[in-house]
This record gives C-alpha cells, sequence and structure tokens, in this order.
C-alpha cells in the first residue's frame, strides 16, 4: 500500500516537475533568435516526441531504482513553489542578456572583469553563456533552474543514476570510515541526495567557486558530516589516498584536455587503492548514434568550449592512463555513467597515481 501511494506521488511529482521546465525550455526558445542550423544537421535532429519518450524512460528507470532500494524518493519530491517561481522570474529576467551574448558570440565578459584574478584562463568564461561565468552569488543561484530547463527537468534523474553504483559500492565497504569526495560539486544537488541516504556517511564538496560552494554549504545545511573546500580539482588539497569514493558529475567536459588529464591523475592520487570514481558527464559522439546531432549542435549554442573535444575522448584510456581500471558504462538520458577502480595493487612498470 505504502510503495503504491509513493508511486503515484513520485508520478505526479515528476509530471508536474517535467512540464514546469519542458514549459519554460519551450518558452525560453520562443524568445530566443532561432539558430540557423546547416541542413545537414537539421535533418538528423532527434524530434521532440523521441526526445520525451526517452525521458519517460530514463524516469521508469528512477522509479524502479527506487522501488529496489537503491536510494530514497528525491529529496525535493514536494518543493516549496515559491523559490521555484522566483528562479523562474530570475531565469526570465536574465535570458535577455544570455540572448545577448550570444548573439555576439561574448563568453569573455567574466574574463575582462576578472583578467587579474587567481582563476585559471580556462575558468574564466562565460559558460553556456551565462551571467557571470561561475563567479557569482547570482550565478549560483539560478544554474540549477538552467540546468533542469535545459533538460526539460531530468538534470537530477540523471545524476541520481550515480546513486546506484553508490550503493553497490557502500554495501560492501560499510559506512564507517568510508569517505567520499564530490569533484566540482557546484551547489551540491548530487550531495543532497547522498546525505538523504547516508546521513552517517563522511562527504567532502570540492569547487572553485566559492559562490557555487556557499549555495551547496547552505543547500547541504539540514546535514552534518560534510566539509567544504573552494580549490581547483587539478591541485586538490588532499593527503593522497584520502578517499574511498571519489565522484565527479558535469566537470569533465568543461576541462580543456590537458586539465581533463591533471584532474584525472588527482583523482587517482586521492583514491585509496581499491577505492572507486564514478563519472556522470555528457554522452559521448555514438554513444547513442540518434543523438549525435544534438551533440554536434550544443556548443554551438551553449558556450561550451572544449565539449567537442571531450565527445571524442577514450575514457577508459584517459583514466587508464591515471592507473584506474574501467568497471563499466552506461547511458542515462543525455549522460553517461562510467565506474572506475583504482587497483589494489600497481601493475609493474604503471605511473604511481
Ligand atoms: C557544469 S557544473 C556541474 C556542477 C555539479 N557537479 C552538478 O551536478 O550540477 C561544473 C562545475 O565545475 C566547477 N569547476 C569547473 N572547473 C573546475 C575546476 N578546475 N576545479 C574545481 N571545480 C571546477 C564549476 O565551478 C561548476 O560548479
Amino acid at each position: 500500500m505504502a510503495a503504491r501511494l509513493d508511486k503515484m506521488l513520485y508520478g505526479a511529482a515528476q509530471g508536474l516537475r517535467v512540464s514546469w521546465y519542458w514549459g519554460q525550455k519551450l518558452l525560453a526558445a520562443a524568445a530566443s533568435e532561432p539558430e540557423a542550423l546547416p541542413e545537414e544537421l537539421r535533418r538528423r535532429m532527434p524530434d521532440r516526441a523521441r526526445l520525451i519518450r526517452d525521458l519517460r524512460r530514463l524516469l521508469e528507470r528512477d522509479w524502479r531504482n527506487i522501488e529496489a532500494g537503491y536510494y530514497r524518493l528525491p529529496v525535493d519530491l514536494i518543493a516549496n513553489p515559491l523559490p521555484r517561481l522566483r528562479r523562474s522570474r530570475l531565469f526570465f529576467a536574465d535570458l535577455r542578456r544570455v540572448e545577448a551574448r550570444r548573439r555576439a558570440g561574448d563568453n569573455s565578459e567574466i574574463f575582462r572583469s576578472l583578467r587579474h584574478s587567481p582563476y585559471p584562463r580556462y575558468y574564466l568564461q562565460n559558460f553556456h553563456f551565462q551571467t557571470d561565468g561561475y563567479l557569482s552569488r547570482r550565478s549560483a543561484e539560478l544554474y540549477d533552474h538552467q540546468v533542469e530547463v535545459l533538460f526539460g527537468g531530468a538534470a537530477d534523474a540523471m545524476r541520481r543514476q550515480v546513486l546506484v553504483p553508490l550503493h553497490h559500492e557502500l554495501r560492501q565497504r560499510g559506512l564507517d570510515g568510508t569517505r567520499l569526495l564530490d569533484i566540482a560539486c557546484g551547489t551540491g544537488r548530487f550531495l543532497r541526495e547522498v546525505k538523504n541516504n547516508y546521513p552517517r556517511l563522511a562527504a567532502t564538496a570540492l569547487d572553485l567557486s566559492p559562490f557555487y560552494l556557499a549555495a551547496a554549504k547552505h543547500n547541504l545545511a539540514p546535514w552534518s558530516g560534510v566539509g567544504f573546500v573552494a580549490a581547483p580539482a587539478e591541485a586538490a588539497p588532499f593527503a593522497s589516498a584520502r578517499f574511498d569514493i571519489i565522484t565527479a558529475i558535469y566537470l569533465f567536459h568543461e576541462l580543456p584536455a590537458k586539465q581533463r588529464r591533471l584532474v584525472a591523475g588527482e583523482i587517482a592520487r586521492l583514491l585509496k587503492p581499491g577505492g572507486l570514481f564514478i563519472l556522470l558527464d555528457s554522452l559521448q559522439r555514438g554513444d547513442e548514434p540518434e543523438y549525435d546531432a544534438l551533440i554536434e549542435q550544443f556548443p554551438r549554442r551553449f558556450h561550451e568550449p572544449y565539449f567537442a573535444d571531450y565527445v571524442r575522448e577514450d575514457l577508459a584510456a584517459l583514466f587508464g592512463s591515471a592507473g584506474l581500471r574501467a568497471e563499466g558504462s552506461e547511458l542515462a538520458y543525455f549522460s553517461k555513467l562510467a565506474v572506475f577502480r583504482k587497483p589494489l595493487r600497481q601493475k609493474r612498470g604503471a605511473r604511481p597515481a
């Protein structure tokens, strides 16, 4: 009986959620200048019915995971509508500025105002043409809303797929003494779900943006046992072999190829032997051939300077050369979930992590 009620609640809440964000996706598209796509690309674009069918599949899978006990109902299943309304208002108020940057191809506003700051040059860009890049309170407040509109309400459900390998790993390890690090935690959307499921798990949130980290601190305030660290992922201020599990969600596609390698090396260094790394990031080219046109169009429309290179990256080779072994991967709508492990013993001749 309780399970049936939960299922009804989940279905109703997700239905409302998807309508809310898809509605805004359509409104935002109507308010933006249509993109002049090459005919060849336009012909290969998946149609809306396909996207909605695949989104429905993701939500069915999300529900099955909940039913199987891999994780609990989403933490904000029944959310206060007032903050959502406020963020929608801010989102539409900001849209004209985003559009102006997109039309002008201007991704350097943040670099012009912060060129003498200590942040790496590649980070000082208006990713997604968003206002202030990652470097303001306003950007941190709008970010999750922008991402949900982009994915038509699917972003949190895609992030939750990371909870499945996490569940299996924690069943083996137990919670006592286990340490998890979420690299590029953003505003803490994923860690909220982690703490909702494992309140006793010791977690560390790392991000380069002090503003996003402050938002994560606020969002994680109901839980204890979370540390917050503002630092670059390519030089994380922790001792080697400190963590049992590391996660990185939607970070790697935003890194230049060189930094991708540095961060992969850091992950291998920070993991204990036998430790697990879980990556969730964009689909790559050829993963879902009917989505390839979307993958080609995405970085043109939303400033994503390293995306085209990322979608061609051989992940097993990238993390393999850092000393991590691929354990498996699967697709989740627009995302790919991939799991790697640091071997208990280093192979002879391999570079130490
Ligand atoms: C696309 S967002 C993803 C955020 C979050 N993981 C999520 O699921 O929404 C990328 C995040 O990576 C952070 N970031 C980018 N480059 C970084 C770096 N070199 N070191 C640490 N964080 C970085 C940004 O500040 C931002 O919060």
